[in-house]
């Protein structure tokens, strides 16, 4: 059943790439808060529920990388791959989830980047305002994410389905709505750029990828 969620015709997965890359892309225009780094023309990006990196092709030249995921099965795998980015460099792996990063000071990120990860963490609202606090001021996430339908009806029945789905499809919380999230921790400059995919499961065709920011 899960292969038939997810699974995609070729015409689409190259969709979602564009989107990806469209979305990413702009971490290349960032200026480092960090004088040391903005000197070596670097930034620090945080990204958490990295799985085996599926992003770092994305990441621009001199990306300073803290990497997060809750599974250390990830790490061997992340590691692996991350041998071919040159560009990018490792500071931190580590094994935790995104709603506790105190081994990050705060105000010292200058991107978090997520992609469906956010959707199946435990208490949202307490992840945001974790990347909210890692971020340095005018900072940015960047993030890519299955939400619920702007179809009021079929929003109803993904809600009402909500329960079973997330013991089904560990954790993933179907049919919720990202800004007012966004908003209440703080976030400000939020852009969403909403689509629905054709060739998954109806109730998880709707996606977003935006970006948030922390006031200056
Ligand atoms: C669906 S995978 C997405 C992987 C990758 N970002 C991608 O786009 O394909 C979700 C990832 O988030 C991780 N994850 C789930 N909850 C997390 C949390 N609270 N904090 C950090 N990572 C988490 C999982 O271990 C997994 O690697």
């Amino acid at each position: 059943m899960y292969k038939n969620l997810c699974s995609r015709d070729a015409d689409e997965w190259q969709f979602l790439e564009n989107k990806r890359r469209n979305l990413l892309s702009d971490l290349k225009n960032l200026k480092s808060k960090d004088p040391e780094l903005q000197k070596a023309n670097s930034i620090r990006v945080l990204e958490f529920g990295v799985g085996p990196g599926v992003n770092l092709y994305c990441y621009p030249p001199n990306t300073r990388l803290i990497a997060v995921d809750i599974n250390k099965f990830f790490e061997d795998i992340f590691m692996n791959n991350l041998k071919k980015y040159e560009n990018i460099t490792l500071e931190k792996f580590l094994i935790t989830s995104a709603r506790d990063l105190r081994e990050i000071p705060s105000n010292s990120i200058d991107a978090v980047v997520c992609t469906y990860t956010f959707s199946s963490v435990d208490d949202q609202l307490e992840v945001a305002k974790e990347i909210k606090r890692v971020l340095a001021k005018g900072g940015k996430w960047y993030f890519y994410e299955m939400v619920g339908y702007q179809n009021r009806y079929y929003r109803l029945l993904q809600e009402a389905l909500r329960p079973i789905w997330r013991i089904w499809f560990n954790n993933w919380r179907l049919g919720y709505n990202i800004r007012p999230i966004l908003e209440k921790a703080g976030f400000t400059d939020i852009t969403l750029d909403y689509f629905e995919l054709k060739e998954v499961h109806f109730l998880a065709a709707p996606n977003v990828c935006g970006t948030a920011m922390k006031p200056e």
